[in-house]
């Protein structure tokens, strides 16, 4: 089985079946990828920037290519993970900024207010 590793303080790594979604895949090894949308290709909160690996993803489909470009996530190289399949070893690097599900940036700004 292919070897995902999400680069984050947080990050983890582990063996996931081939063909599954790099989402899906974080959310096996339970780490907390974003997804506002759901997986539709129509937030980009589930990018992740590309270090190892790249060759085993699926290839980029009209839909995501056209979201990375609305977005300027074409360098470094990008990739939605509710889009790319892993169809081999991979490393991503997981943008900081974009970590915290939706639920937990609630609870934090609720504290915050409180
Ligand atoms: S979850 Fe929204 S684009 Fe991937």
């Amino acid at each position: 089985m292919p070897r995902v590793t999400f680069i984050h303080p947080d990050g983890k790594s582990g063996e996931v079946p081939e063909r599954v979604t790099l989402l899906d895949a974080a959310e096996a090894l339970g780490f907390p990828l974003k997804h506002d949308c759901g997986g539709s290709a129509s937030c980009s909160t589930c990018r992740v920037e590309v270090l190892m690996g790249g060759e085993h993803l699926s290839d980029i489909d009209f839909e995501e290519q056209d979201l990375l470009d609305r977005e300027a996530l074409t360098e470094p190289y990008h990739r939605l993970g509710c889009q790319a399949m892993v169809l081999g070893d991979v490393v991503v690097q997981v943008p900081e900024d974009r970590d915290v599900p939706a639920a937990e940036s609630r609870e934090a700004s609720n504290a915050v207010k409180n």
